[in-house]
């Protein structure tokens, strides 16, 4: 049985992992209640993505999540997981016009959450925004391949980085967030050969999502593995059916309601005898 953690998982531990080779497991969480299994698990590391939008609001873009619903669920994550190192993801919109408002708006993230990290999807033309900051004392993980924030430009979800020139394009982003500052990298859906130049070429953690096993650490959406989304990408295959156990349960409920076996008197609440003979009296 795993215990959970002891003490806080933080970047340098992560920095620490890669120097070893180990690899760290980071998983999306949304809610208090899910992060509590997650700091029982010992999971070490928690992004509470724009996925958000997909899983938790039923968007088929993550584009219309709003800055303020990321925040609480972010801060709502970080009471139930204390000692993760947490990673808030900013929403679109929020830091890809006036640089100014992108850093009040990473601030108010991380004073209102608790966050250790905030994660922005980026191209080269960010670097100035990430240094800016990382000067002001901000952690910030570049995610870079596949931005799903950027899925109208994209044409699609199609996995980035499929020619060499794609490729040297994510390799020279990666470079450019390295010297702006980042304090780690995501790699959204790119080949293996990409993702292993990237880590050839950067001394910052890693984190792949769909990017193949030369990142330092690997993170996918909780629902894709838990068995709770209908069409999982071929990264993430289920690793549990959680959808038959919620089945189970809703199920017996309006069964149990349907058959009188619920609610029995012993989950009610008792009346003290004096006051409920005084009731009785009253409706005769
Ligand atoms: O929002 C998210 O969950 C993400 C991961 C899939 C990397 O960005």
């Amino acid at each position: 049985m795993t215990q959970p953690l002891k003490s806080r998982f933080t970047l340098n531990d992560l920095r620490s992992a890669r120097s070893l080779g180990r690899k760290i497991p980071m998983l999306t969480c949304y809610d208090y209640t899910t992060a509590r299994l997650m700091h029982a698990a010992a999971v070490p590391s928690l992004l509470v993505g724009d996925s958000a939008a997909n899983v938790i609001l039923g968007h088929d873009t993550t584009l219309p999540i709003s800055l303020d619903f990321l925040i609480e669920l972010t801060a709502a994550v970080r009471r139930g997981a204390p000692l993760a190192l947490l990673v808030g993801d900013m929403p679109f919109g929020s830091y890809q016009g006036d640089p100014g408002l992108g850093c009040e708006n990473v601030f108010k993230m991380v004073k209102q959450t608790g966050c250790d990290c905030v994660k922005l999807e980026v191209t080269p033309d960010h670097a100035p925004l990430v240094k800016r900051l990382a000067d002001a004392g901000v952690a910030v993980m570049a995610h870079l391949g596949l931005r799903p924030q950027s899925v109208n430009v994209l044409g699609g979800y199609r996995f980035q980085g499929r020619s060499v020139g794609e490729a040297q394009h994510i390799i020279q982003a990666a470079q450019r967030m390295t010297d702006a500052g980042a304090s780690a990298l995501l790699l959204e859906a790119v080949p293996n050969e990409v993702s292993a130049a990237v880590v050839a070429r950067t001394n910052l953690p890693v984190i792949g999502c769909g990017a193949g096993p030369a990142c330092d650490g690997h993170v996918v959406v909780l629902h894709d593995i838990a068995g709770l989304t209908p069409h999982q990408p071929r990264f993430a295959p289920p690793i549990g059916d959680l959808t038959s156990a919620w089945q189970k349960v809703l199920q017996k409920y309006v069964q149990d309601i349907d058959s009188g076996q619920y609610p029995l008197p012993q989950h009610g609440y008792e009346m003290p005898l004096d006051q409920a003979k005084i009731l009785a009296g009253l409706q005769q």
